[in-house]
């Protein structure tokens, strides 16, 4: 056993699927017994076909579940208390079959019932084909299971056991095993304790009259990721949110709501004075109309109304300006076009210490997704590129980034 994995202890469900990889899975329970792992594995019928599970078993010191009750004695495999057991549960091989049915709930084995129960981190390590793999039916489950949280163990390049070359071999176990132990090394991270953090997320509403606003197309979701893993981290979070219909994601964030720019800047103003980092994540709406009406605007004008606006303050440069020695401002930016240029003249004009670019041409990326794709710029001119994520993966590389 490795005494310092931090692996040990841990409960790990690990799924196997019918494929030819699912031969490396022997070596992955190996490798997660050594860290100190407890390790129930459940197969699915098509992969009893591969490997047995007296091997399995053997190695595991417990039984295989593979049916929903064992037939002989009629015991009951309980998918529920599994997924409650569970600290985590990996999945390897994952096959396009059953990526299919974990996107779309298909619950007709014990390891898809397993995986819809189960409140852990999952990970999923995809093995097949190259062509399967790169089917737009595959790409889209497996963008549906990392929109659902799911961490994608993506397969590597290589020889294939059809004898072609390409993407869809699954990942070598040492690789998983690290994926895994890095999850839960971070799961214990705390050194963000003592840290106070002020984030703005969402969008801003600016009344026009009783019942409309103008407003934008964001739902907060990113800068909520970010508040969530902060505090995780054990920061000490102030989540500024516009309107929004997101849940306080951790019961130790203070949530403060706002509906205009105004009232985000007032927020931000009081709250912002001892904060260690302040993250910009709000679509503020930069234009207000300049007078809001007290009475709802009737259709029966004889003339089509004009909305006349005014500039909105804008929260980041005043931020910028306040800085004070040892707090780190960060911006975000979602541009259509030149983006790293705007990107890098708001990093300069507002103060900041790191921009974090959105561009709304990447597929996946940007307002409402679960996912995202960005390029983190600091002040330096350093450039640390994202891949498509789900957004909680994204909060983390960026809090990597920026600490
Ligand atoms: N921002 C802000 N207050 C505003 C406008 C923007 O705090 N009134 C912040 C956003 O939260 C983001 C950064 O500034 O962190 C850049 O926002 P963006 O809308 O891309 O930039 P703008 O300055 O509004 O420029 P433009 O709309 O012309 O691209």
């Amino acid at each position: 056993m490795t005494p310092s994995s931090p692996l040990e202890g841990k409960h790990i469900v690990l799924g196997i699927c019918g494929g030819i990889a699912a031969y490396k899975s022997v070596s992955l329970l190996r490798l997660f017994i050594k860290a100190g792992a407890e390790v129930q594995v459940v197969i699915t019928p098509a992969g009893k076909q591969f490997i047995t599970p007296v091997t399995l078993s053997a190695l595991s010191h417990k039984p295989v579940v593979s049916e929903f009750f064992t037939a002989n004695t009629g015991e009951w495999h309980s998918h529920v208390d599994l997924g409650m057991w569970a600290d985590c549960m990996v999945i390897a091989p994952a096959t396009a079959s059953t990526i299919g049915k974990m996107a779309n709930g298909i619950a007709d084995n014990m390891l898809v019932t397993t995986y819809l129960s189960a409140k852990s981190q999952v990970f999923v390590a995809p093995a097949m084909d190259l062509d399967m793999m790169a089917h737009p039916s595959t790409t889209r489950n497996i963008d549906l299971l990392r929109s659902y949280g799911n961490i994608i163990i993506e397969p590597e390049d290589g020889y294939l056991a059809s004898g072609l070359v390409g993407k869809g071999r699954m990942e070598e176990p040492e690789n998983i095993l690290k994926v895994v132990e890095q999850f839960f090394e971070k799961a214990s991270d705390k050194t963000l304790k003592g840290k106070k953090v002020l984030i703005t997320a969402g969008p801003t509403y600016e009344k026009i009259d009783p019942v409309r606003f103008i407003g934008n197309f964001s739902t907060g979701k990113m800068g909520f990721a970010l508040a969530a893993e902060f505090a995780r981290r054990g920061a000490d979070v102030t989540l500024v949110a516009g309107p929004v219909s997101l849940p306080t994601p951790d019961h130790n964030i203070r949530r403060i709501d706002v509906m205009s720019a105004r009232e985000m800047l007032e927020a931000c103003e009081t709250e912002c004075g001892d904060s260690d980092y302040a993250v910009m994540c709000a679509a503020v709406a930069d234009y207000a109309p300049e007078n809001e009406l007290d009475r709802k605007i009737k259709r029966e004008h004889e003339d089509v109304p004009v909305l006349r606006l005014k500039k909105n303050p804008d929260i980041a440069a005043t931020l910028g300006r306040m800085k004070r020695e040892g707090q780190t401002l960060v911006g975000f930016a979602l541009e259509t076009d030149h983006e790293l240029e705007h990107a890098v003249e708001k990093l300069q004009r507002k103060n900041l210490d790191f921009i974090v670019l959105n561009s709304m041409r990447t597929p996946g990326a940007g307002f409402g997704t679960d996912t995202n794709a960005v390029t983190i710029i600091s002040r330096d001119g350093t450039k640390a590129e994202i891949g498509l994520k789900s957004k909680a993966e994204v909060a983390s590389d960026i809090i990597d980034n920026i600490i």
